[in-house]
């Protein structure tokens, strides 16, 4: 039986993507440091009929981390894929950033996605079985968003698709396969939230995507379901960007 562990997984990206992940027979273990995790884990079962479990974590603390994921694999098995969606924005002028509102991205962005990495390839290496890791990073891991000023986000996600290129040529002889995939501008609990602060952000950032409209988190899910199948079974170490075409100008 497929079985994928998804971060982040309480809403927003990492919800969606669970849910595509299902509906394609996987058995999902979402993890969130949402309290209402499990709620949500209940929600997608009941929806798609697959076995689920929701645990509280924050990926900051190691420990919790390989808490959840030995609990995760007592409940339905050791994880063939692996999707890192835990992720939070700050934006504000750099020379204004303070020392915790960095490293609070850089812990949960980008630390947190290697604990969530380490606890799920030690399962794989244990168990001699291959697996895929999809990190979400982001656009912004490319190319620098305008008109806000979030340096520490762009920079954590830069981190997380070299991260993914480092790891996928670590464990290739493992069977262990790692990619980065890159969202633009997707419509989620996350952005909405600066888009009822800011109402006229929407259309900013719109007249910079070619395709002119934001993604809605299912334009995300086909790629999502392609890198966990064996279809993609060469593809490894890239950052796949899917942002109806804002970086290509
Ligand atoms: N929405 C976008 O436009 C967009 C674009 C590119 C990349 N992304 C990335 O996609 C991912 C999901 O973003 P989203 O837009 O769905 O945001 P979201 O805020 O709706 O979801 C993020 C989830 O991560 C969880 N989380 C935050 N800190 C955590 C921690 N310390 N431990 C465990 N879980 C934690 C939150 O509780 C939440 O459920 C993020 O990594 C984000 O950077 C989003």
């Amino acid at each position: 039986m497929p079985t994928a562990v998804v971060t982040g997984g309480a809403r927003g990206l990492g919800y969606a993507m669970a849910r595509g992940l299902a509906q394609s027979g996987s058995s999902i273990a979402l993890l969130d440091v949402l309290p209402d995790v499990a709620e949500s884990a209940h929600a997608l079962a009941a929806e798609t009929g697959v076995a689920t479990i929701g645990l509280a974590v924050d990926v900051r603390d190691a420990e919790q981390v390989e808490s959840a994921f030995a609990a995760a694999e007592l409940e339905l098995g050791v994880a063939d894929t692996l999707v890192t969606a835990a992720g939070i924005t700050i934006w504000g002028d750099s020379i204004d950033v303070t020392p915790e509102e960095w490293h609070r991205v850089m812990d949960i962005n980008l630390t947190g996605t290697f604990f969530a990495c380490q606890s799920w390839a030690r399962r794989l290496i244990r168990h001699s079985g291959g697996g895929s890791a999809i990190l979400i990073a982001s656009m912004s891991g490319h190319i620098v968003n305008v008109p806000q000023f979030q340096a520490s986000y762009n920079a954590s996600k830069a981190a997380v698709i070299h991260l993914a290129k480092s790891l996928s040529v670590e464990w290739a002889a493992a069977g262990i396969r790692v990619n980065a995939l890159s969202p633009g501008y997707t419509l989620s609990d996350m952005t909405r939230q600066f888009m009822d602060a800011n109402p006229e952000l929407r259309d900013q950032w719109e007249k910079l995507i070619p395709v002119g409209r934001m993604a809605e988190p299912e334009d995300l899910i086909g790629m999502v379901n392609y890198l966990a199948s064996p279809a993609s079974t060469y593809l490894t170490g890239q950052s796949l960007v899917i942002d109806g075409g804002y970086s290509a100008i």
